[in-house]
C-alpha cells in the first residue's frame, strides 16, 4: 500500500492560493524530499498531512487514511517536526524525552526503549542532563528530532530539520535520518530549501514553487532527463523557463 498518496492538493489562504493542485505519491520505506524556496508551499503541504491544516479541495490520504476524515487515525501513524519546532529552556533533554515516552506509552518495557531510543538519537551524552536553555541551536534540533524518531512512527515528517544548521550539524542530521531509516524501516516526508543537500538523502524528490510541482524523479533520474549538473541547476532552469 502507498504510504502517502496526495491528490490534487488546493490550499488558500483567504484570496492567495498557496497550494495550487500539488499531487505526489511515496512508498512504504522511501525517503521523498520536498524541495523548493521560501513560500514554495512545503510547510502548508507538510501540516495538511500532519492534520493540523484542512485543504481547500482535492485529497491526502496516509495508508489510506484520509487526512481530514479519519485523522485521529493518521495521528497514530505519523511523527511530525514543525519547522519551528522550540524546547522547553528549563528543563533537561532528558526530562523532556521522558515527558514525551510517557505520553505514547504505558508499559514499562515500551516506555524504557523509547526514552533510551530518545536519548541516543539526540546524541548529547551526559548533556541529556543539562537545562536545554544551555544548547546550542543544533543540539535543540537534535532533541526535536529525536523527539519525533523515538516512538518510531510509520511516517515521519520533517520539516527542514536542518534548516539554519551549520555543516556539521546538519551533516550529522542527515546520517541520523539515513541510519534510522536503515534501521527501522521508516517511511521519511522531508522538506528543504537546499537543493543539493538532499542529494545523498532522499530516494525520490519533488521539486516545487509557488504551489506548483515542477518535476519528480530520482535525483539522478532527475539530472539525466534534464541534463543539469545538479537540483539547483534544474530549478533554476524550470523556473527561468
Ligand atoms: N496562515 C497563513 N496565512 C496566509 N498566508 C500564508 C499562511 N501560511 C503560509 N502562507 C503563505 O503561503 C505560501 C506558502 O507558505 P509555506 O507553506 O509556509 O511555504 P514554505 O514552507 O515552502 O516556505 C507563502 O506565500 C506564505 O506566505
Ligand atoms: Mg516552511
Amino acid at each position: 500500500m502507498m504510504a502517502v498518496e496526495v491528490k490534487n492538493l488546493i490550499k488558500s489562504y483567504g484570496s492567495f492560493q498557496a497550494l495550487r493542485g500539488i499531487t505526489f505519491e511515496v512508498d512504504e520505506g522511501e525517503v521523498f524530499g520536498l524541495i523548493g524556496p521560501n513560500g514554495a508551499g512545503k510547510t502548508t503541504t507538510f501540516r495538511i498531512l500532519a492534520t493540523l491544516l484542512t485543504p481547500t479541495s482535492g485529497s491526502a490520504k496516509i495508508y489510506g487514511y484520509d487526512v481530514v476524515k479519519d485523522s485521529h487515525k493518521v495521528r497514530k501513524l505519523i511523527s511530525y517536526l514543525p519547522e519551528d519546532a522550540g524546547v522547553y529552556k528549563n528543563i533537561t533533554a532528558y526530562e523532556y524525552l521522558k515527558l514525551v515516552a510517557k505520553m505514547y506509552f504505558n508499559t514499562t518495557s515500551d516506555f524504557t526503549d523509547a526514552l533510551e531510543l530518545g536519548v541516543k538519537l539526540s546524541g548529547l551524552g551526559d548533556k541529556a542532563h543539562d537545562k536545554m536553555k544551555t544548547y546550542s541551536k543544533g543540539m535543540k534540533r537534535r532533541v526535536q528530532i529525536a523527539r519525533a524518531l523515538m516512538v518510531k512512527p510509520k511516517i515521519a515528517i520533517l520539516d527542514e530539520p536542518t534548516a539554519g544548521l551549520d555543516v556539521m550539524y546538519s551533516h550529522m542530521i542527515r546520517e541520523l535520518v539515513k541510519d534510522f531509516v536503515r534501521t527501522y524501516k521508516t517511511t521519511v516526508l522531508i522538506s528543504s530549501h537546499n537543493m543539493l543537500e538532499v542529494e545523498g538523502l532522499c530516494d525520490r524528490v519533488a521539486l516545487i514553487s509557488e504551489g506548483k510541482i515542477l518535476a519528480e524523479g530520482t535525483v539522478s533520474n532527475l539530472i539525466n532527463i534534464y541534463g543539469v549538473k545538479n537540483l539547483e541547476e534544474l530549478f533554476i532552469k524550470l523556473v527561468g523557463a
